[in-house]
């Protein structure tokens, strides 16, 4: 191990000690204190600290996994977007459950969401793809996610052809492009300490609020 990995292993340890005061006692809030975590990692100056693995699960019970970004958090859920043709997608409307997982290695913290998945409305996709820039939104008409490719080619062609279709007109929401939102049905929150001898909590939702416990390492 580098000093400097030694130093940053030895600041970030030192930061893990107050996770039982925060999790248990300042909020019972696991979005309020995902959010804390997210800005923590944002701060350090990390890149795309927002991006997750989501895991799903074909109806045989088959998994994978790829990285997502989280775009949205808030009481209803963690959202992310993608094509409703992709892999993904065909499993989560087979079966609409998924695990989530944000690693902040230089943080020595991980947190792992698992929930049902539903998509959002039509109009709150469409809000955040108006958002995006013009070459990303001609990149979403272009790209039938996860179809097999002959060539790069094909893809700047079908590029182009959407540039120009779109020339100088406004570019509208594909039908086949959305978001989705996780509603968790727990969130645990783990946090690296010495000797493997880690912090871990787990929330879960009741029908007003939510329990927490402490789980072994
Ligand atoms: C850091 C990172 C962020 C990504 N963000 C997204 C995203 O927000 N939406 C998306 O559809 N794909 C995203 N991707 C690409 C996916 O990992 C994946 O290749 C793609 O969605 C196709 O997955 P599927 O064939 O399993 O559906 C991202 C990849 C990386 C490495």
């Amino acid at each position: 191990m580098s000093l400097i990995s030694k130093i940053r292993c030895a600041f970030t340890l030192g930061q893990g000690v107050l996770i039982e005061n925060e999790a248990l006692k300042e909020t019972n809030d696991p979005i309020l204190f995902f959010n804390g975590w997210l800005k923590k990692a944002q701060d350090t100056g990390i890149i795309l600290p927002e991006s997750m693995s989501i895991s799903t699960c074909t109806p045989s019970g088959r998994p994978s996994s790829r990285m997502v970004l989280l775009k949205e958090v808030d009481s209803e859920g963690f959202v992310f977007f993608t094509n409703y043709d992709s892999r993904k997608a065909r499993d989560l409307e087979a079966n609409p459950f998924a695990a989530l997982l944000f690693h902040w290695n230089i943080l020595q913290r991980q947190v792992r969401i698992e929930g049902r998945v539903e998509r959002i409305s039509s109009a709150q996709s469409n809000a955040y793809f108006q958002s995006r820039g013009r070459g990303s939104r001609i990149g979403a008409w272009a790209s039938h996610q996860s179809q097999e490719l002959d060539d790069r080619q094909t893809l700047v062609e079908r590029v182009k052809y959407f540039e120009e279709k779109f020339s100088g007109k406004e570019i509208p929401l594909p039908e086949f492009w959305g978001g989705y939102r996780v509603i968790p049905e727990s969130i645990e929150f783990w946090q690296g300490k010495a000797d493997r001898l880690h912090d871990r909590f787990v929330y879960q939702p009741t029908e007003k609020n939510w329990t927490v416990k402490r789980l072994n390492p």
